[in-house]
């Protein structure tokens, strides 16, 4: 939810900088962007409304600068225009922000009896009001960010320039996230790793309570109480190509190509040889009752599969939340609750809250988290990393594969360490699971296929998907992936809920995803495509090897796709390939704009 970068150096590139950062900063929003940069002593402020690619038509290349800051905005507040794109000034201070100002009604309407005019209608615009107010105050720009914190509620990361001292960038954050990244005689500001990664691998975290000042020598980073703490400089273990699209038309494709390596490297972590091992390197799951789930998006959708999973093959009951009607309602949790935060970004707002109020509630905290020391990561009582690496395209796919074995992995665990998995199961389970990056890549490859049945699909307004137990939370998954970047209108339905109402919108040549990959309902799942087919539905059949040869008729589909028959633990990785494809295509159908699909961000940080 917007992206900030901030640049000072003894080189006078600050223009190149904040644009290539923001270009890698564009996941996080890009309704409109801009920058502020040190032109001869004076701020020289250029903004657009649109993507980076706009803002950087506006640039004259040639300006020198050694100082500056930029800024990808999600628009929370005021709808995305160039007056309320940031920087925003006011007296003193320019700056950017990422978060939410809660309390920004009441600070503006006491900053207006005091004479401030705003000319936009951010939250933003207070907070630079404020503190130019309070600095022109207190004349000290440490105290003015102290005393700004405790006026301020909400969340927030801020990047600012105060105009009589253009050789230092101030920063300061609240629950949204800020690095200071390292160069020689350059240092660098940013919401996240990929914007500095091509200039340096070395960075620092911004904490609460912290305040940096930044020049291009020296990093100083004080506590509340002004005195300098010595921060531990991090590297960034990951490789550089991740962030890049490495020749793929879109992230979102390369990023499906990245899912075989991504399964192995995150089940390499905890097993190679044997069951045994898993238990020896994930924290003990014994002593927990019951456990929640809690999440938003496709990570909650991942978490509708680990409940299946957990629940039919460990025992244990998983309720899985919403993370945003979890964080308002009564849980139930207790010293005896796991609760599972689960979180491509380790930064959604809701799910953050989540986990603190599970602390509050003394249930134990688990984050199962792709970006490494992210907030969750940090403030949960344990965490498992999925090794998806850099997601840029908003679309989730790898991150939500890797999410959803980490899910099956605790199943496993939890299985086996209950003697719910013999001998001769454990050798079958680990053939399946190396086998699975093979079976991913011959998915990946069948992508034609899953081209040409797009083909059938992309001029609706309306699909629907069904299915019965996992294959419902598989069909969630497949509907979103397909809403969000096609724009297409899709609906997941429990299979036998349809006839409870639903029913009534199939009509002649509805296209219905049906998924069929439980053996135990199958039966009962095929009757309901049945149901539909004589309503005159459109049936795209999704199943398996095994059931294929069971259901070899076609009288109740128009056509299939038949996925690789894997353990039980694993089949929804091998299930949601064609539907991750499937979406990619129809919206390259529709050209629509799949990397940044409308209204969207890739990290949620504000409620
Ligand atoms: O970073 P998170 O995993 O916490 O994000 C949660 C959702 O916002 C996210 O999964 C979203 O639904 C996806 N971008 C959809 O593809």
């Amino acid at each position: 939810m917007c992206g900030i970068v901030g640049y000072v150096g003894k080189n006078q590139n600050s223009l190149s900088v904040l644009i290539e950062g923001l270009k890698s900063l564009e996941y996080r929003g890009y309704d409109s962007a801009g920058i502020a940069i040190n032109n001869q002593g004076r701020i020289k402020i250029i903004k657009s409304v649109g993507n980076i690619a706009n803002l950087e038509r506006k640039l004259d290349k040639k300006i020198l600068s050694n100082l500056g800051i930029g800024h990808t905005r999600w628009a929370t507040h005021g709808k995305p225009c160039l007056k309320n794109a940031h920087p925003h000034q006011v007296g003193k201070v320019t700056l950017v922000h990422n978060g939410i100002i809660e309390n920004y009604e009441k600070l503006k309407k006491s900053l207006q009896d005091e004479g401030y005019k705003f000319k936009t209608d951010t939250d933003t615009e207070v907070a630079c009001a404020l503190m130019d107010k309070i600095y022109k105050e207190t004349n000290d720009k440490l105290l003015t960010m102290q005393k700004v914190k405790e006026m301020i509620e909400g969340s927030y990361a801020l990047a600012i320039i105060f105009a009589d001292d253009i050789k230092n960038l101030y920063a300061m954050r609240k629950d949204s996230p800020l690095i200071i990244a390292l160069g020689k005689d350059e240092n660098y500001l940013a919401s996240d790793v990929p914007a500095i990664l091509q200039f340096t691998d070395k960075y620092i975290l911004l904490e609460k309570n912290e305040y940096a000042i930044i020049n291009a020598l020296n990093v100083k980073v004080y506590d509340n109480n002004f005195k300098e703490i010595k921060k531990q400089i991090l590297t960034y273990e990951g490789s550089r190509e991740v962030a890049m699209k490495n020749g793929y038309e879109h992230f979102m494709l390369k990023e499906i190509n990245d899912e075989p390596m991504v399964i192995k490297a995150t089940y390499e972590q905890f097993i190679n040889k044997n069951l045994k091992e898993l238990i020896d390197n994930m924290p003990d799951l014994a002593k927990y009752n019951n456990i929640d789930i809690v999440a938003c998006g496709s990570a909650y959708h991942a978490g509708l599969v680990g409940k299946s999973l957990i629940e039919e093959y460990a025992n244990i009951p998983v309720k899985v939340e919403l993370a945003s009607e979890y964080r308002y309602k009564k849980n139930f949790g207790n010293d005896s609750t796991l609760t599972i935060l689960v979180s491509q970004s380790g930064e959604t707002a809701d799910t953050l809250a989540a986990l603190r109020k599970a602390k509050k509630e003394k249930s134990a905290t688990l984050g199962i988290i792709n970006v490494v020391s992210s907030s969750i990561a940090r403030e949960a009582d344990n965490v498992l990393y999925t090794k998806a690496g850099a997601e840029i395209s908003v679309a989730t796919t790898k991150a939500y594969l890797s999410q959803v074995l980490m899910l099956a992995l605790i199943a496993i665990n939890k299985a086996f360490v209950n003697g719910n998995i013999s001998s001769k199961e454990e050798k079958d389970l680990l053939e399946d699971m190396q086998k699975l990056p093979q079976e991913i890549t011959s998915l990946i490859n069948r992508k034609d296929e899953f081209a040409s049945i797009a083909k059938q699909i992309y001029h609706n307004n309306d699909v629907f998907f069904i299915g019965r137990g996992i294959d419902y939370a598989l069909s969630r998954e497949g509907a979103l992936k397909l809403k969000e970047i096609s724009y297409i209108h899709a609906e997941a339905y429990a299979a036998g809920e349809l006839k409870h109402g639903t029913i009534s919108l199939i009509e002649n040549k509805t296209p219905v995803i049906a998924i069929v990959t439980d053996e135990t309902i199958a039966e009962k799942t095929i009757s309901n495509i049945k149901e539909v087919k004589a309503r005159g539905a459109d049936v795209t059949f999704i199943t398996t090897e095994s059931l294929n040869k069971k259901y070899a008729q076609s009288d109740f589909y128009d056509r299939k796709i038949v996925v690789p028959s894997t353990n039980k633990f694993f089949q929804a990785l091998l299930t949601i390939i064609p539907l991750q494809l499937l979406a990619y295509e129809v919206a390259k159908l529709r050209g629509e704009n799949i990397d940044k699909p409308r209204n969207l961000a890739k990290s949620v940080t504000v409620e």
